[in-house]
Parts: C-alpha cells; sequence; structure tokens
C-alpha cells in the first residue's frame, strides 16, 4: 500500500503526518545547533543549490529527503535565534505560532471569500478588530492582513490615491495627479516611494522631509516643505509617519504630523511595522502617541510580535476607506451575496493564506503582558547597547536608539576618517563571511553605518557586549593588517 499523500482526515493520513512531522522535528533539531550564519560563500552555495533534484520522476522516502535537506539547506541559513544574528528586523518565531503553521497549511482555506473560509474570516476581522482597539482607533475602523510592511504600505498609500482623487481606482490617475506629492522623512522605508511608483505617481513623487539629530521627522523641515509645494502648485496628498524607522528606529512626531496632514486635507498614513509592538506595554505606548490619529496604519506582526513570515496588517481609521479596493466577480464576492463577509473586498490578493490562526494562537498562548515584557527586554536593550557604544572609545553611537536598533561604526584610533566607510564594510562582511556574526550595514548621512536590531527577546546584556567587543576587535585585526 502507497502512503497517503493528502489529509482527506482518514486514520491513515493522520498517522502518516504525524509521522511526517516528526521527522521535521527530528531534522530541526539536528541543525539546531550551529553558529548564525553559513561560512559557505554563496558560490558554493549555488553550487550545492544546483545539485538538488527538486523533481526526480519517482518518489524518494521522506526521512531521505529530510535529512539531505537538513544536510544541505537548513545548515546553512540564517538562524535568527542566534543572539549575534542581529542585522534585520525578522525575528526568531513563538514556538505556538510556528506549530499554529501547520494547522494553516493542513487545513489550507483561503481568505478570499465567505465561502472558502466561512469561521477564519470572522477570527481575521475579529483580530484586525483587537489591534485597532489596542492602537485606539474608533469603532468604525477596520483592516485586513497582508503579507508584509511592504504589501501594507502599497495598500495604505492606495487607499491615500483614491482618497486624492474619487474614482482613480476605476478611471485611472486625474490630470492634475503629476502635481500629487507623499511626504515621508528621509528615514522612511523604501517601500513608500515603491508605493508611489507601483501607484502610477512615481517614486519622485514621494518627497523626503528632513529629519533632526535624532532622525525623527522635523516638523520645521515639513512645514517648510508644505509650504514650498503650495507656492509650486504641488498638492500633498499624503503625509507619512514612520514609527519605528529600519535604520534608526526612530519614531516621527506622530501628533504633528496627523495635525499637517489634516490641515492640508492630506491622508495621514503611518508605517507602524515596527513600532505597533509598543502598543503592548503601558510603559512604552506613550512614544508612539498620535499613532490612533492615523487613516491607515502598518502594523507588522513579523516583526516584534514574533510571528513566522507573513504576518502584516493595514488598519484603517474608517471601514469605508477600503471600499475603493473592491471588485465584485460573479464567481467570488457576489453582489447579491450582501450578507456575508468576503475579506477580498479589503485585499489586493485573492487566494489569501489564514495567517490569523498562527497570530491568535501564539497571541492567546502567550498573554499580552508578556508579550510587552518581551518588547521592553528588546527596547531597554538598545539602550543598554548604545551606552555600550558611547562607553567604548573604538566605536561610534550615530544616533540615539529609540527603540531595537543600535546604528554606530568602527572608529579604531589613529584610522581617518576618509578610511572609516571602507574600514566598516571590511569589518561587516568579515564577520558575515565567517559566518561569526550578523551585524547589520547601511548608510546614515553619507557615512556606512553599521546596525545592531534587536528582536530576538532571548538575547541577554552579556551577548550584546561580547558582540561590540567581537566587532571593534575585527576593525582593529583589520587596522593591523593595514599598517
Ligand atoms: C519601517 C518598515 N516598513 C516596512 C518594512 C517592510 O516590511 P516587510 O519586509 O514585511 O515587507 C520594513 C522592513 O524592514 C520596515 O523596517
Amino acid at each position: 500500500m502507497t502512503a497517503p499523500l493528502f489529509l482527506d482526515g482518514s486514520p491513515a493520513a493522520h498517522d502518516a503526518l504525524r509521522a511526517a512531522v516528526a521527522e521535521v522535528l527530528a531534522v530541526l533539531t539536528a541543525t539546531d545547533e550551529r553558529g548564525p550564519f553559513p561560512s559557505a560563500g554563496p558560490a558554493r552555495l549555488r553550487e550545492t543549490a544546483q545539485a538538488i533534484e527538486p523533481l526526480p520522476d519517482d518518489a524518494e522516502p521522506l526521512g531521505e529527503v529530510l535529512a539531505d535537506v537538513g544536510r544541505t539547506v537548513l545548515a546553512n541559513g540564517a538562524r535568527v535565534t542566534d543572539p549575534w544574528c542581529a542585522a534585520h528586523l525578522h525575528p526568531p518565531t513563538l514556538l505556538t505560532a510556528a506549530a499554529a503553521e501547520l494547522a494553516i497549511a493542513a487545513t489550507n482555506q483561503s481568505m478570499d471569500s465567505y465561502d472558502q473560509a466561512p469561521m477564519a474570516t470572522y477570527v481575521e476581522d475579529r483580530l484586525v478588530g483587537r489591534l485597532n482597539e489596542l492602537i485606539g482607533l474608533p469603532a468604525t475602523a477596520s483592516g485586513v492582513l497582508t503579507s508584509g510592511g511592504t504589501a501594507s504600505n502599497l495598500l495604505g498609500l492606495l487607499l491615500a490615491r483614491d482618497h486624492a482623487a474619487g474614482g482613480a481606482n476605476l478611471s485611472g490617475l486625474p490630470a492634475g495627479a503629476g502635481r500629487w506629492r507623499i511626504l515621508a522623512s528621509a528615514g522612511a522605508h523604501v517601500s513608500v516611494r515603491q508605493a508611489a511608483a507601483v501607484l502610477g505617481l512615481g517614486r519622485d513623487a514621494v518627497v523626503a522631509v528632513g529629519t533632526d539629530d535624532d532622525g525623527r521627522m522635523d516638523v520645521a523641515a515639513l512645514d517648510r516643505t508644505l509650504d514650498q509645494l503650495a507656492q509650486t502648485g504641488a498638492v500633498p496628498i499624503a503625509v507619512v509617519g514612520t514609527a519605528g524607522t529600519t535604520d534608526t528606529g526612530a519614531v516621527d512626531p506622530l501628533a504633528a504630523l496627523a495635525d499637517r496632514a489634516a490641515a492640508c486635507g492630506a491622508w495621514f498614513h503611518v508605517d507602524a511595522a515596527v513600532g505597533s509592538a509598543l502598543v503592548l506595554s503601558d510603559r512604552l505606548k506613550p512614544l508612539v502617541a498620535g499613532l490612533e490619529r492615523a487613516d491607515s496604519i502598518t502594523a507588522d506582526l513579523h516583526k516584534l510580535w514574533w510571528q513566522p513570515i507573513g504576518a502584516s496588517a493595514l488598519l484603517v481609521r474608517s471601514a469605508a476607506s477600503l471600499g475603493s479596493v473592491r471588485e465584485p466577480a460573479d464567481y467570488l464576492n457576489r453582489t447579491e451575496d450582501d450578507d456575508v463577509l468576503n475579506l477580498v473586498d479589503r485585499s489586493l490578493d485573492t487566494s489569501r493564506r489564514f495567517d490569523a490562526l498562527k497570530i491568535l494562537v501564539s497571541l492567546r498562548a502567550t498573554g499580552r503582558r508578556r508579550l510587552a515584557g518581551l518588547v521592553e527586554h528588546l527596547v531597554d536593550l538598545a539602550a543598554l547597547a548604545g551606552e555600550a557604544v558611547r562607553r567604548r572609545a573604538d566605536l561610534e553611537l550615530l544616533a540615539p536608539p529609540q527603540t531595537v536598533t543600535v546604528l554606530f561604526r568602527c572608529r579604531p584610533d589613529g584610522v581617518d576618517e576618509d578610511r572609516l566607510d571602507a574600514l566598516n564594510v571590511d569589518v561587516q562582511r568579515r564577520l558575515l563571511t565567517s559566518g561569526r556574526a550578523v551585524v547589520g550595514r547601511t548608510r546614515y548621512r553619507g557615512r556606512v553605518a553599521l546596525k545592531l536590531t534587536f528582536t530576538n527577546p532571548l538575547t541577554s546584556p552579556d551577548d550584546v557586549a561580547a558582540l561590540l567587543a567581537a566587532v571593534a576587535a575585527e576593525a582593529s585585526a583589520r587596522v593591523g593588517v593595514a599598517a
């Protein structure tokens, strides 16, 4: 008898699933004791991948496939659970969320229509409602889950576009759209410019507003920009605030931005991909004061809410604003079926995963208080890392930590300013290619900067001190080599 291929509800299928899960777990635990990054370089990884046959003519035993995948694929991954894997904003996942992923995949409901996801539809709606309540949006609020912050920003800015000209969703951009501008800080995420391109406004419709010394949008600069736009006949259709920028973790002065957006009739979108998690904590929530005044909010749950990718939300102040997304289809969200909720009416996706399930399961199984403690730990860790950088003569803090990010560079004694960029590139690359540490590298105010992003609640102050010491030691070794 051949092994069941599908979950058909039979005992044989359940047994086969249980055995398959046990084999996956065996491989996962066997590959768990590694450093943060593989030391094999890109050429070797490519060669190893090319040697894999993804579609053999005949079946291979699952145990053998998984053993091979464990050795060649999983063992060569970035390991986000390692405290020295600290470059990016994607975190270790709550194990309860990872486990619930199995139920999502196994039941494979699609969130576009009620007749494909009956209870799931209302569960996502309930989850979104709870997020809105936590943020403090009014009862008119609504939202939808998306695959990530990029998708949420696109949807938020699409609503801004349609707010600027009712009917743009039907007949395209009006004649004056060439004068439309989106104002975002110079530290806003690249997906804002990308969204402007996708929406037909062009990337250059995004005006970068200057930031203060903390990397927050400078309100005086915003006022000047608005004046200049008015003088040239340009129309600000959206003000985008960022609650937790990618590189400095800065939170824009959201209430002031909300005032400016209201005064000029612009949509107020807040990219709280990072900062949305601060509302979990009574202590940290004041840092994002004004978030509740947004017309739309990007809240990533696969960042500081520790969900497996993808898990993000686009939240809106008024459910009616999502109306411009709705495109009825005779087979799907039929006009006559107005007694049911079809979430495709709120979404740019058609088929979509039931990601709300893993979120709901893991949030319930952790609890708000515990999650708040984890966010507070990471914010405290970033502050502590900032202090540690300040205390070291061989490191230079480039921006004060405000949420979970520390931006700095190596500055060993005796190295001229014009050699520092190359040195810092070299340090970051060597730590990465040797597999010792994944440290972020970006540019800040024209200079190469290193970045630690704390999303791993298991990271301790000792881990941070040791990582900073390793970065500084690498820089001093490079200076020794060059001398
Ligand atoms: C502030 C901010 N917004 C949006 C994004 C994009 O999110 P995603 O990677 O989930 O598309 C990021 C990613 O780091 C981010 O830092």
